[in-house]
């Protein structure tokens, strides 16, 4: 068995939005260890390795700065993979672990053959004693799997010496702050049976994580707590949502009411931003494993009850669809409609599960030419997402006057001109304080601003003639 001492050689598995910068703060942190995160995609390593850090493969707050200290010193990017197994005494997996798209459990079950390649490769390529980490999210048990994998690939090339220990490390940054949920936990969550390993990574840790943070638990309340920590986080939003849906026909205001509970010490102020609907990478995955857990050990009320979060929060971005077409008449035929915002939230060039994309298509569907701004996300992007490329004009009922198009537009007020409508789907810092009269002048009338995210301060837009609609605000402008 290996001693603390002995740990030098750390690999990451996957150099994606958790690998990267995972790795970067832990080079940082720890100057004597040296780190190598691969990955299969050359592309994206190339990225990471690019002289010019704007060209970095994820945008955070932060993390440019600690690359150009640590990149080429302890922290290197390669698509080595073997080799670089071969030469470490610690292996994170950190590969994305998506819903599976076919067969048994389609739509809901984690699709765990990134992971299990992994496991293969760590399993041939190793030497000596090996710690391999849980890194990405997983469903409970699959330390059983990864366990088995590496104790029966040994033989092949392999010394006798060989041995493993399986830990589970969940991940809990959140994107647009990684680098500071790094530096600063709320917690470090390490499961295992191995105390010996268990501490060896405690001891990286405490490089920086004050003791008291970090918790050690058995294999399989560490990989849960991460499942149920996104499933609270994610049941949190749409709980405030419905009630902000709730604000609207009552008349509420979903800012004070969330106010009024978040003072309550046991309900606490954080994630009661009422918006359209959450998106990421993670939560609908996360959730949707969980009711496939749920169902696998035969609690289907449970797996209702979770799953009931993701149908509320589809809801809540067809509603607010709805609502837009609605307001502006019941038709977007010949209308056009500036989107603001098209990331899952602010700070991220990530749009994964971007509610910004479903209520765009619903809204072409709707035969509208949207003109969309984001300041991180690129066209190529959005074409990916919205499945068409900008400027086609997508006739959908072959008829005239039924098109639909998109174009991406990189100045904010040049994008707003003619426009019936502005929808701000995403909460950046930019979109705070514009110009609510120079805007009222560019846009065709009747225009209406659609405020998703509750951004704006209403007294901007007074002294204009814009029709004004708030997520959660019940009172009629
Ligand atoms: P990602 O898709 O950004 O990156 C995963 C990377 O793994 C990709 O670059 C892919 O090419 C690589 N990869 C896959 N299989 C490989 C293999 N066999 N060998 C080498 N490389 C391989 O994913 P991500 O967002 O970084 O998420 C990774 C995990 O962390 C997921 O389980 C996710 O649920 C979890 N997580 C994500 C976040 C987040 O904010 N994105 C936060 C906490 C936890
Ligand atoms: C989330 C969790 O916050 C992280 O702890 C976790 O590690 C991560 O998932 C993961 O496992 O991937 P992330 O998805 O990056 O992090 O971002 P969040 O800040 O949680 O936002 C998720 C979604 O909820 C966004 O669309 C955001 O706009 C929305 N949201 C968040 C709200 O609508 N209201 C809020 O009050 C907070």
């Amino acid at each position: 068995m290996m001693t603390n001492k002995s740990i030098k050689n750390i690999c990451c598995i996957g150099a994606g939005y958790v690998g990267g910068p995972t790795m970067a703060v832990f080079a940082d942190k720890c100057p004597d260890m040296n780190i190598t995160v691969v990955d299969k995609d050359k592309e994206r390593i190339k990225k990471w390795n690019d002289q010019d850090t704007g060209n970095l493969p994820v945008f955070e707050p932060g993390l440019e700065e600690i690359i150009k200290k640590v990149r080429d010193k302890n922290l290197h990017f390669s698509n080595e993979i073997e080799k670089t197994i071969e030469n470490s005494d610690i292996i994170f997996l950190c590969v994305n672990t998506p819903v599976k798209d076919k067969g048994f459990g389609a739509g809901q079950a984690s699709d765990l053959k990134f992971i299990e390649s992994c496991a293969r490769q760590v399993a041939k390529h190793s030497k000596n004693h090996t710690i391999v980490i849980e890194k990405s999210t997983l469903p409970v048990r699959t330390a059983a799997t990864i366990r088995t994998i590496l104790n029966s690939s040994q033989g092949d090339n392999i010394s006798d010496s060989k041995t493993f220990s399986v830990l589970s490390n969940p991940e809990f940054l959140a994107e647009g702050t990684a680098i500071n949920d790094l530096k600063n936990p709320d917690r470090v969550l390490i499961g295992g049976e191995d105390q010996e390993s268990i501490e060896a990574l405690a001891k990286i840790y405490q490089n920086w994580v004050p003791e008291e943070k970090i918790i050690r638990t058995n294999l399989w309340s560490s990989e849960l707590s991460k499942l149920t920590a996104n499933a609270f986080l994610a049941q949190r939003i749409t709980s405030i949502n419905s009630i902000a849906a709730f604000c609207e026909n009552s008349g509420g205001d979903i800012e004070e009411v969330a106010n009024a509970i978040g003072s309550d010490k046991r309900i606490g102020s954080k994630f009661l931003n009422a918006g359209p609907g959450f998106g990421g990478s993670c939560f609908k995955k996360d959730i949707s494993n969980l009711v496939y857990l749920s169902e696998y050990f035969g609690l289907p009320e449970v797996a209702e009850y979770w799953n009931s979060i993701i149908k509320l929060n589809n809801w809540q971005k067809l509603r607010i669809s709805k609502l837009i077409v609605q307001k502006l008449f019941g038709t977007l035929r010949g209308k056009s409609i500036a989107i603001l915002g098209f990331a899952f939230k602010a700070n991220t060039n990530d749009t994964r599960e971007s509610p910004a994309i479903d209520i765009c298509k619903n809204l072409l569907v709707e035969g509208a030419n949207l003109i969309i701004h984001d300041p991180k996300v690129s066209e190529e992007q959005m074409t990916k997402n919205l499945g068409m490329k900008a400027n086609y004009i997508c006739n959908n009922q072959d008829s005239n006057d039924y098109e639909s198009t998109w174009s991406k537009n990189e100045n904010i007020y040049s994008s707003l001109s003619g426009v019936d409508a502005v929808v701000i789907l995403t909460e950046w810092d930019i979109y705070k304080n514009l110009d609510w009269k120079k805007i009222s002048k560019l846009m065709r009338k009747p225009a209406w601003i659609f405020d998703t995210r509750g951004l704006l301060d209403i007294t901007k837009l007074n002294n204009t003639d814009l029709n004004f609609w708030k997520i959660g605000d019940g009172l009629e402008k």
